[in-house]
């Protein structure tokens, strides 16, 4: 089923409960489809990431070559908050008057720590990624941070896009007040002291400029949005383990995606445990099975793919290659 739906996808994401196997599912799928001749990008948003560990090589913020079609990056969250920061605070330094730019550094210098703001600057890099990598890969597959943290990520580009669009009708309004004023008098008239000096240009330049940095971060939520909520481009697969919390977690996180308008293509249940494998993994075998049977019940219908316990952990390209060979 994973096969399937990966080939018939442009964006995949890979979320789940910690510790369950989404780094590992989400690389043997990005593995298995570069194997089938697909350009696949393979993105880890987990701050605490594992694309290192897991392919037992060096995995950074710049894209590398994991194997022959599957490219790899981890996310840098204090680089990706640095370089958000850096485009927002120069929108602002231009906005603001030049004796506020000290205040505009301050503002910024404490936003760096400020809650949401991983998340925000996360999403605006997930934005720019989903845009290049539909340019240049025919697949992206996304590595996500345990459940709450992505869960809150998929529903923030609507929020993005809405704050944008109010701020974007604040400068409108704003435009309109500056022209009124600069019209009272000359360059150097009250009107100009009012809204400061002009730091680039006329007004009316600045002014449009900043409409236009408005409109592009707008485009690109908007971009991010349209991708996310459009089934036939991309899906969401909930990792879990045939255990009481993650597929309580999964029942929950199924219905944070569906109100954010994602739709989850499939489940994943990794690690089962063998029925013939000892009488204590036979055991635990059976209360899986109670598991699995809530986990059915409460989504019926969605399209399942069981995966063994192993005896070994998954590290590198042969293990994974392997792992890649029992997903179907
Ligand atoms: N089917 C399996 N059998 C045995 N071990 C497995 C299996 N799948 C994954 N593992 C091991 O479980 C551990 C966790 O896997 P992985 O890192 O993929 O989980 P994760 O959900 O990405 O974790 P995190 O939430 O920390 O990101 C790893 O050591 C991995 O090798
Ligand atoms: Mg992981």
């Amino acid at each position: 089923m994973l096969l399937a739906l990966a080939a018939a996808r442009r964006v995949l994401f890979f979320g789940g409960k910690g510790g369950v196997g989404k780094t590992t599912v989400a690389a043997a799928t990005a593995l298995a489809q570069a194997g089938a001749g697909r350009r696949v990008l393979l993105v880890s948003t987990d701050p605490a990431h594992n694309l290192g560990h897991l392919w037992a090589r060096e995995v950074g913020p710049q894209i590398v070559r994991l194997a022959a079609g599957l490219d790899g990056l981890e996310l840098d969250p204090q680089a990706t908050v640095d370089a958000h920061l850096a485009e927002v605070g120069d929108a602002l330094r231009r906005l603001m008057p030049e004796h506020l730019a000290g205040e505009v550094d301050k503002h910024m210098a404490l936003s760096r720590d400020a809650p949401g703001m991983h998340e925000a600057a996360l999403l605006e890099r997930i934005a720019e990624l989903v845009e290049q990598g539909l340019r240049d890969y025919d697949l992206i597959v996304f590595d996500t941070a345990p459940s709450g943290h992505t869960a809150r990520l998929m529903a923030l580009p609507e929020m993005m896009s809405a704050w944008t669009e109010g701020l974007l009708r604040r400068q409108q309004r704003s435009e309109r007040f500056g022209a009124a004023l600069r019209n009272l008098g000359s360059d150097e008239g009250v009107g100009t002291r009012i809204i400061g000096g002009e730091r680039t240009g006329t007004g009316e330049d600045r002014d449009q400029r900043i409409r236009q940095l408005l409109h592009r971060r707008r485009h690109r939520f908007e971009h991010l949005r349209e991708v996310l909520t459009d089934s036939a481009r991309t899906s969401f697969v909930i990792v879990l383990a045939a255990e009481r919390l993650p597929v309580l977690e999964t029942i929950e996180l199924h219905a944070q995606l569906l109100r954010a308008g994602i739709a989850v293509g499939g489940l994943v249940v990794n690690k089962r445990s063998p029925a013939d494998a000892g009488a204590f993994l036979a055991e635990r075998h059976v209360q899986e099975e109670q598991h699995m049977h809530t986990l059915r019940s409460a989504l019926p219908g969605l399209p399942l793919q069981q995966l063994p316990l192993l005896a070994g952990d998954v590290v590198g390209a042969g293990a994974l290659q392997a792992f890649a060979a029992r997903l179907s």
